[in-house]
């Protein structure tokens, strides 16, 4: 998360997410599922603007930016967004009184496995804690965080790359050193992470992050994407004809390693060089498989 004042505004730019390994453990009695996952921020943006008001309202709006929205999957405005979600935790918490007006500039598509929703609600509870002064502590702020969704956690935590286990709350940040491009499709239809958990069936032997972890800890990129794993790869693809047919292009091409990210529908390449993912990226937005952008990481 990047943080800049303007004026009376704070403007936060906050990044998507890419998942290089995700286990599902098992499920849980509270109807979530165990994870095991390597998480990595990269250089998509959202950007939020919060500007204080006068009264104890929050409002909301959105604009999608580069055709990062589409009808079919609309980024909520009402107050289901996470966004709105973590004023209204954060003024409950604190007893906070103070109102804002909050702009939500999307560019990273939603429905996507890309953390764009979390991003945003970890930014929001950050940025209103700064600007309510209330005083939060990063602790009580994580707590927040894991309440309003699984991967909020690893954003407001900032760093680059993370092993994350429970639900995705729990993190672990992994050091990092080289600079990776991806190439990322976001096909044309979404979809839910509910429906994808819920149609995850476990499939044996599970796997487990030590060999990627190890690869990272080292600069082994090579072995790192040699070690990429998605659990979910499966159900997203039976609900997802688009998510299949980008496997089935991805292994013709030369990349380094290829997965679904999260639980979809996004699905990303790691590159070799900057160059090739460049390449990669006009020939895959030529065949129209869906949009289509290069991002950089930090591994
Ligand atoms: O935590 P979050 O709100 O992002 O989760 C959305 C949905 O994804 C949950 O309601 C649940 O169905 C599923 N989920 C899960 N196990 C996880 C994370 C998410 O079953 N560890």
């Amino acid at each position: 998360m990047l943080f800049r004042n303007q004026a009376h505004s704070l403007v936060i730019h906050t990044p998507a997410k890419l998942n290089l390994f995700l286990e599902v453990l098992g499920k849980r009695a509270d109807g979530y599922h165990e994870l095991e996952t390597v998480i990595v921020s990269i250089d998509r943006y959202d950007t939020l603007v919060l500007s204080p008001r006068r009264d104890e309202a929050v409002t909301l709006t959105v604009q999608c930016v580069g055709g990062a929205c589409s009808d079919s999957d609309a980024v909520p405005t009402g107050s289901d967004n996470l966004v709105l979600r973590a004023a209204a935790l954060l003024q409950k918490r604190t007893g906070c009184s103070a109102g804002a007006a909050i702009a939500l500039r999307k560019r990273i598509p939603p429905a996507s496995g890309l953390g764009g929703g979390s991003s945003n609600a970890a930014a929001a509870l950050a940025g209103l804690n700064r600007m309510w002064r209330c005083g939060l502590s990063s602790e009580a702020l994580q707590t927040l965080a894991s309440e309003l969704g699984s991967d909020v956690p690893f954003f407001l935590a900032g760093a680059p790359t993370a092993l994350c286990r429970g639900r995705g709350e729990r993190l672990e940040p992994l050091a990092a050193s080289a600079r990776v491009t991806a190439v990322v499709v976001r096909p044309r239809a979404g979809l839910s992470t509910a429906a994808v958990y819920g149609r995850y069936r476990p499939a044996a032997p599970l796997r487990n992050a030590a060999a990627i972890t190890q690869a990272l800890r080292r600069g082994r990129l090579t072995e790192a994407a040699r070690q990429m794993h998605n659990a979910l790869q499966p159900a997203a693809e039976e609900l997802s004809d688009e998510v299949g047919r980008l496997r089935e292009r991805f292994s013709r091409l030369p990349v380094l390693g290829h997965q679904l990210s999260g639980s979809g529908s996004a699905y990303f390449a790691l590159c070799a060089q900057r160059r090739q993912a460049a390449t990669l990226a006009a020939r895959l937005r030529s065949e129209r498989v869906g949009r289509v952008f290069v991002a950089t990481c930090r591994l």
